[in-house]
C-alpha cells in the first residue's frame, strides 16, 4: 500500500502491474480491499490502480466527500503517478465517483466501466434518509448501518453457501470510519444527477450489474445502457449489488473481454 498527499487529504492506493492504466474505485461503505479478486487477474495485463477513497479504508478523512471531490483526488493519483489515460471503472459509489470524473476531466478517460451504480441523482426523500443515516453512524457507529445493508449485498444463495464472504464484506464495512462514511453519505446525497449528460460520453463503456441487485437494480443499468452511445450491458445472473465479489470469473471476464475489444 503507498500514501500520497493529493487535495491536502493523504490518499491509500495500491498500483499493480503493467500497461494500460485501470482505475478501480470502492462503493460505500468499503475500501479497495473490494477489489482482491479483480487485481491479481487483470494486473496481468493492466496497470490496476485501487484507491481508498477519502474517508474509506487507509485514506484521511475529510470533513466533505463530493463525487466530484473523489473524482478530483483521482485525477490528481493519476497526475502524481504519471498516468495521462485511464480506463475509469467503479462500483455503486465508485461508479457515480467515476460518472464524475468524466464530467469533469473527460480527456483523461479511455473508458468507462460502471458497475451495480446509476446515473439519477437521489430522490429528496433518499436525500433525507442519507442524511438521517449519517446522523445515526455519528452517533452509534457502523454497526447499524452494516446490519441494514448487508442482506442487500449478496443474493441469498452466497449469503447460505459462503458464510466466509458475507464475514469479509462485514468487516470490511465494520472497518470504515463513521466520520468518512457520514461524510461520504452527505456527498452522495449532494451528487448531481448525469442523466441527460450520459449522452455526451463519447468512450467506449461497459455496464455490469448483478441480476438480483436491489439497491442500483437492472432497470438503472439499463437506462444507462440506453443512454451511452456505445455502450455494452453485462447483467450477471446470481449476484448482488457487489457483482464482482460474488461472481468474480464472470465480471473479469466481461472487464478483460470489454477492454480487448
Ligand atoms: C454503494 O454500494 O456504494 C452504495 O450502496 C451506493 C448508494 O448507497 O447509493
Amino acid at each position: 500500500m503507498e500514501k500520497i498527499r493529493v487535495n491536502n487529504v493523504h490518499i491509500a492506493y495500491e498500483d499493480q502491474g503493467v500497461g494500460p492504466a485501470l482505475v478501480l474505485l470502492h462503493g460505500y461503505p468499503f475500501n479497495r480491499s473490494m477489489w482482491a479478486e479483480q487485481v491479481i487477474p487483470l494486473s496481468i495485463d493492466y496497470r490496476v490502480i485501487t484507491p481508498d477513497l477519502r474517508g474509506h479504508g487507509d485514506s484521511e478523512v475529510s470533513d466533505t466527500a463530493t463525487m466530484n471531490q473523489m473524482a478530483a483526488d483521482v485525477c490528481a493519483l493519476m497526475d502524481l503517478l504519471g498516468i495521462r489515460h485511464a480506463t475509469i471503472g467503479g462500483l455503486s459509489m465508485g461508479g457515480y465517483v467515476a460518472l464524475a470524473f468524466y464530467d469533469l476531466f473527460p480527456n483523461r478517460v479511455e473508458n468507462l466501466l460502471l458497475a451495480d451504480t446509476r446515473a439519477q441523482a437521489d430522490t429528496e426523500e433518499g436525500k433525507a434518509t442519507r442524511v438521517e443515516q449519517a446522523k445515526k453512524i455519528l452517533a452509534e457507529g457502523m454497526a447499524g448501518v452494516v446490519d441494514t445493508m448487508l442482506p442487500k449485498l449478496l443474493s441469498p444463495a452466497t449469503v447460505t453457501k459462503n458464510p466466509g464472504l458475507v464475514k469479509r464484506v462485514r468487516e470490511m464495512m465494520l472497518q470504515t470510519n463513521p466520520q468518512g462514511a457520514a461524510a461520504a453519505l452527505r456527498g452522495m446525497a449532494g451528487r448531481e444527477d448525469h442523466t441527460e449528460r450520459l449522452s455526451k460520453i463519447k468512450v467506449p463503456t461497459l455496464i455490469v450489474v448483478g441480476g438480483q441487485d436491489p439497491i442500483t437494480p437492472v432497470a438503472d443499468s439499463e437506462k444507462m445502457h440506453e443512454g451511452i452511445a456505445v455502450s455494452k450491458l453485462v447483467i450477471i445472473e446470481n449476484a448482488s449489488h457487489v457483482s464482482n465479489i460474488e461472481q468474480p470469473e464472470v465480471f473479469n471476464d466481461a472487464v478483460k473481454e470489454f477492454l480487448e475489444s
